[in-house]
């Protein structure tokens, strides 16, 4: 079968590196791609956004299957406009990815289906020409009157940057201020969502799903903020290790029970249902694992561990989600062995970054056994040499089938060493409290 990929980050290499290792797979394209992508995979003369004429080239090629890696196609109905055309999609339709693309859906959609998540309120930040920046005076009494800290989010898409937690209620007016001006958040903010804080330790599960059967892979943990020690600005995610070692046999059940099917029944109920990736971002709490967010695809930089120690065929997977044949398997299959995933990025990412710095790192084989680096924003300069083109450069992953996770960080870095650019930082504590806590166990 010929494959499409959408998508430019280290999720989609992810994805291409992964797929091009099924027999299944016949010729692999990819939209926009990056360099790193183009290694594997034929350039495909289609923009993502451009549905048409995607379908048209989808047709002349015989893709049967495309792969959508971000949420922006997906919100915007891709799956959709391929399903009336007649081809194989792995995806949500629109109104599946509602659960990703409206955070006041997704919220009201747990309290219907008694999914736990945290206790919440949500706002119109008034509609049109009524539109008030700084918010209703409903929602800013509400505020006032809300334990610390709490938790302000835009409902719409905002690439991340629509969650601010505070400390103090100053703070949080200043967030319901500035999500609620169109001018720094546009629709995303007419309406908010304020949460209570829930107190824990992250994880992010995906399950591969036809709407009815599901798969989960390995459990991950995302690195969001900019720093060690987890503090400056969230990012799109600076690093990732898997599984999540707190995500034991009994909890992951707890998770698939209590969390995966509810949502997936409860989807289908509404007339909604859910095939593609369900990601599931939780707090795992003193009271048992609660839902943060669901994303409507893979993670990035997850991706960049969960595929490396899935033992199975994706191409297999993805097709049986994009067809409705998904195969639960009677005992879910061991994840063996653990990866570390540190993203190398420019200087001054998340803020405002230069492009076109040349970037050092070894050839193909140069790179030691285990090592993957995963492009995200790199592009090739006037001269044919590899620049960064973006925030998110490369991801290094490591991947080893045995040992501790603390060698698999090790490696991880080891590899980071081989890699540079101007400006290049990283996160130096990738996997650090996985360490810890593994060891603990
Ligand atoms: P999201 O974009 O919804 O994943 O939120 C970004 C990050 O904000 C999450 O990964 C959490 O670290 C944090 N966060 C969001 N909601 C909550 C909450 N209710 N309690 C604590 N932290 C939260
Ligand atoms: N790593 C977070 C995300 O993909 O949304």
């Amino acid at each position: 079968m010929n494959v499409l990929v959408i998508g430019s980050g280290g999720r989609e290499h992810a994805l291409v590196w992964k797929l091009a290792q099924s027999p299944r797979v016949n010729r692999i394209y990819c939209t926009p791609g990056n360099p790193g992508i183009a290694a594997l995979a034929l350039p495909f003369p289609a923009e993502s956004g451009d549905f048409p004429r995607l379908i048209a080239e989808a047709r002349r090629r015989e893709i049967g299957l495309t792969v959508v890696g971000p949420e922006g196609p997906l919100a915007a109905g891709i799956v959709d406009a391929f399903r009336e055309a007649g081809l194989g999609i792995f995806g949500p339709t629109r109104r599946a990815a509602e659960l990703e693309w409206s955070k006041t859906f997704a919220k009201d959609f747990m309290k219907r289906h008694s999914i736990p998540s945290a206790s919440y309120r949500t706002f119109q930040t008034g509609e049109g020409p009524g539109r008030r920046p700084g918010g209703t005076d409903e929602a800013r009494s509400y505020i006032l009157s809300h334990p610390l800290p709490l938790v302000i989010k835009a409902d719409g898409l905002a690439a991340g940057k629509g969650v601010i937690v505070c400390l103090s209620r100053d703070e949080a007016i200043r967030a319901l201020e500035e999500i609620s001006d169109p001018s720094s958040f546009g629709d995303a903010g007419r309406r908010v969502v304020v949460e209570e804080f829930m107190e824990g330790e992250e994880a992010s599960v995906f399950a591969v799903t036809d709407g009815v059967h599901f798969v989960t892979l390995a459990s991950a943990q995302d690195h969001k903020r900019v720093f060690d020690g987890d503090t400056g600005k969230n990012t799109g995610g600076m690093g990732a290790y898997a599984p999540a070692p707190r995500v034991t046999a009994s909890l992951q059940a707890d998770i698939e029970e209590k969390i995966i099917g509810p949502t997936l029944r409860g989807m289908a109920d509404e007339g909604r249902p859910y095939s593609g990736c369900l990601y599931a971002g939780l707090m795992l709490t003193a009271r048992g694992p609660k839902v943060v967010e669901y994303n409507c695809r893979f993670g990035d930089p997850e991706t960049q561990v969960v595929l490396p120690l899935y033992q199975g065929d994706l191409a297999e997977l993805l097709i049986a989600s994009a067809s409705g044949n998904v195969e639960a398997p009677a005992t879910p299959v061991p994840t063996q062995g653990s990866a570390v995933c540190v993203v190398l990025a420019s200087a001054g990412y998340p803020g405002a970054y230069e492009t076109g710095k040349p970037i050092t790192a070894p050839g193909k084989d140069e790179i030691p056994p285990g090592i993957l680096l995963f492009h995200a924003g790199t592009g090739r300069g006037p001269d044919g040499l590899l620049v960064t083109a973006g925030g998110r450069v490369i991801g290094v992953t490591a991947v080893r089938r045995g040992g501790g996770m603390a060698g698999t960080i090790a490696a991880a870095y080891d590899a980071v060493g081989r890699v540079s650019f101007e400006g290049m930082h990283f996160r130096h504590d990738i996997g650090a409290r996985a360490a810890a806590k593994a060891d603990s166990i």
